[in-house]
């Protein structure tokens, strides 16, 4: 989870240098600061260094990434007629760069770590899109879907389908898993989730069903709809802070995967406190496999590379097996 940016310093002092979307740009630069947190950290897996508006770009959307806040969409979407407008991706023509980058981090990872592809999940992505930047309540966002529900449907149905090829696309070029961050969904209730959602994301997971590698859907603020989110699809699911890791994995079924729940301010603490809070998710784990360990949500800026390694390393000595 954002392992390399906002707080590593060899990432900051590129930063420095480039922004965000041009360092995705550049598949060398993008490719180096994909692979530094399995080096600098010692993490068992590394995650493209991309951003989920990265593709929107290749749709005709114009946006920026301001530090510290997020995504700004230029011509936000408020209508049928602009959610029309949007493009469908072909992501071998409009981001070739990000495939030419996963090539790249394979080579450099040579094996040593897998790599995880991403993409947003049409809510979060079409959050943004309708809001035109971060939002607290989402209220542009949800008057489309109540007040306009064609103009929803259009443009749900264009990012699932978009967003699905720049998967299979990512694995294509090498990928070892992909990732679907609903980041904000859980603004919504439970019903609004399986009318307005679920479909929209369903959709997305069954399409990469036979790409043959795991499907992780992450979401936060979602304990009040974690069955629905698992009817959604994912062979791997992330749960936040807000509920006790065994909870959510009984409620999910034993048959998936789960990740996340270390709260990413608990990384602001004493070691010995960030290694308590990890082994009472350890704990909970009581030794069934199939769980990934993993923070709830990105990494602060204010967190420090020390205490991550360090917990990287109390995690590896925790869970090996003899
Ligand atoms: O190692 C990594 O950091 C992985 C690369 C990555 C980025 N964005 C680059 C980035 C990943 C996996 C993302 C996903 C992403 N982007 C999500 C889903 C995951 C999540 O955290 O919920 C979302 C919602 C976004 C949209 C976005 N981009 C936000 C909300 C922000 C935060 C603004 C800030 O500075 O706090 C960004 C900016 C962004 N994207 C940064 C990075 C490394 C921030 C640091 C910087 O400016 O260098």
């Amino acid at each position: 989870m954002r392992q390399a940016g906002r707080f590593l310093p060899e990432y900051r002092k590129i930063r420095e240098k480039h922004e965000v979307l041009a360092i995705c740009r550049d598949p060398e630069l993008c490719a180096k600061v994909t692979a530094m947190p399995v080096e600098v950290l010692g993490v068992d897996a590394a995650i493209m260094f991309a951003d989920i508006m990265l593709p929107l770009e290749g749709m005709g959307v114009k946006l920026k990434i301001e530090e510290g806040i997020g995504p700004i969409i230029s011509e936000p979407i408020t209508n049928s007629r602009s959610a029309n407008a949007l493009q469908k991706l072909d992501a071998a023509s409009d981001v070739p760069f990000v495939l030419d980058a996963i090539r790249l981090v394979k080579k450099i990872l040579n094996g040593k770590a897998p790599l995880i592809g991403f993409s947003g999940a049409p809510f979060t992505i079409a959050s943004y899109l309708i809001e035109g930047r971060p939002s607290r309540d989402f209220a542009k966002a949800k008057s489309v879907m109540y007040r306009d529900p064609k103009a929803w449907h259009v443009l749900m149905e264009k990012l699932a389908d978009s967003m699905a090829s720049y998967l299979q696309a990512q694995v294509d070029a090498g990928v070892d898993a992909v990732q679907v961050f609903d980041s904000w969904v859980g603004c919504l209730s439970p019903q609004d989730y399986r009318q307005y959602v679920l479909p929209y994301s369903q959709r997305i997971f069954k399409r990469l069903e036979k790409s043959g590698v795991p499907r992780v859907h992450f979401g936060t603020g979602t304990s009040n709809f974690l069955e629905e989110m698992r009817m959604a699809g994912g062979d791997v699911f992330s749960v936040d802070w807000r509920i006790p890791l065994d909870v959510a994995w009984r409620r999910l079924g034993y048959d998936v995967a789960v990740q996340g729940n270390l709260d990413p301010a608990a990384m602001l603490a004493d070691i010995d406190l960030v290694k308590a809070f990890a082994g009472d998710i350890l704990g909970r784990v009581k030794g069934r496999t199939g769980h990934i360990f993993n923070l709830g949500h990105g990494m602060l800026p204010e967190a420090s590379a020390e205490t991550a390694a360090e917990l990287v390393k109390f995690v590896h000595e925790s869970t090996r097996s003899e």
